[in-house]
């Protein structure tokens, strides 16, 4: 999948927001046809701010992009009509059926009356909501009105979809449905996806490619897969144990040292523990034990694991995604969104 030619291409689009904070900071990128492609970075990191040039919702400051051929500042009108936007925010009207909101929607694009209609029952079966469209939207779940969101941005069949965190909040059997949802759309009409998360198992599993975005910045861009062999090796996690801190650094420059090391990194927020890469960790733990050893230290814990896309997160970031899936924060941020669209 994703072989197809660039229907997205991003050139060095940079946006400064008045009062001087450069939320997108010269990115460039490409998405092809047919694509399910990821933009993975914590709150702030400039993701909604990069849909929305995309989407023609807010102009860029400088730097270029086109979307299925067409210029998002030049021909922005263009740009909407082939592309569906589900923002992060819940759209949806409460005191409505799904059917009512959808026949706005249609309205929105000035869709014709039967027109509406029947896209209204194609969309519905899309996102499996058509048992229910005549039901007030308030007695839907979190995962049902995330799927009707959808089915909004679908009203005028558009051929990209851009979702903006898409199970944001939601608990990890909704999040997986709502995934079955979007590999479908990919699957059965060949729809590329443009989709942003802060959770890591969503990029890792749903996406073909993801750019990992950190302030305004794109770090890294590639497969899951390759991403994770870039690291190029085992995982070593360790904790050292020491009488004093000289022997632990001594210990940790004994580690690093060691010819098949790659590189030694302190986890943040942790009491001497590391996280070593090397090459191959069943051959390169006992060593490890033997060098620290000779430094007087001891090793109190240690974890061999092949990289996860939290590692490569953290390689090209040096820093850490916070990533509770359905955690406080997510879920207050999910039911703030909610009472906003209620009346
Ligand atoms: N309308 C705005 N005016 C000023 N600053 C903004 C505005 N919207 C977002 N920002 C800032 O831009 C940065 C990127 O925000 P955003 O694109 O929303 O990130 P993300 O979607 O990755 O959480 C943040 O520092 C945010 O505070
Ligand atoms: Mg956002």
């Amino acid at each position: 999948m994703g072989n197809g030619q660039p229907i997205i291409v991003v050139e060095d689009l940079t946006k400064v927001y008045p009062g001087g904070i450069t939320a997108v900071n010269g990115i460039s990128f490409h998405v092809r046809q047919g694509e399910i492609f990821g933009f993975l970075g914590p709150n702030g990191a400039g993701k909604s701010t990069t849909i929305m040039m995309l989407t023609t919702l807010i102009k860029p400051t400088s730097g270029r992009a086109t979307v299925h051929g067409y210029d998002i500042v030049r021909e922005a009108n263009a740009v909407r009509l082939s592309l569906g936007y589900v923002s992060q925010d819940l759209a949806v009207d409460d005191a409505l059926t799904a059917r009512e909101n959808l026949y706005l929607q249609g309205r929105f694009y000035h869709l014709p009356k039967p027109e509406i209609e029947k896209r209204i029952d194609e969309v519905l079966k899309l996102v499996n909501l058509h048992d229910r469209a005549d039901n007030r939207v308030e007695t839907y779940s979190g995962g049902m009105r995330k799927r009707l969101d959808i089915a909004e941005g679908l009203i005028h069949r558009p051929r990209i979809l851009f979702l903006d965190e898409p199970t944001l909040g939601l608990d990890i059997q909704t999040r997986r449905e709502i995934w079955r949802y979007i590999e479908n759309l990919r699957a059965e009409y060949g729809m590329t996806i443009f989709l942003t998360t802060h959770y890591m198992d969503e990029a890792d599993s749903l996406c073909d490619r993801i750019a990992i975005i950190d302030r305004g910045v794109i770090k890294a861009i590639d497969s899951p897969s390759t991403l994770k062999s870039q690291i190029g090796g085992d995982i070593v996690t360790l904790k050292i144990d020491s009488v004093t801190p000289e022997r632990v650094q001594a210990a940790v420059r004994a580690t690093e040292a060691l010819p098949f090391v790659r590189s030694v990194k302190k986890q943040e927020n942790s009491n001497d523990s590391y996280v070593v890469v090397v090459n191959d960790g069943e051959t390169a733990i006992p060593a490890i034990f033997h060098a620290i050893g000779r430094e007087g230290a001891s090793i109190s814990s240690i974890a061999l694991k092949k990289p996860t896309l939290d590692d490569v997160y953290l390689f090209f970031t040096g820093k850490e995604l916070r990533q509770e899936s359905g955690s406080r924060e997510d879920a207050m941020r999910a039911r703030m969104i909610m009472r906003r669209v209620r009346r």
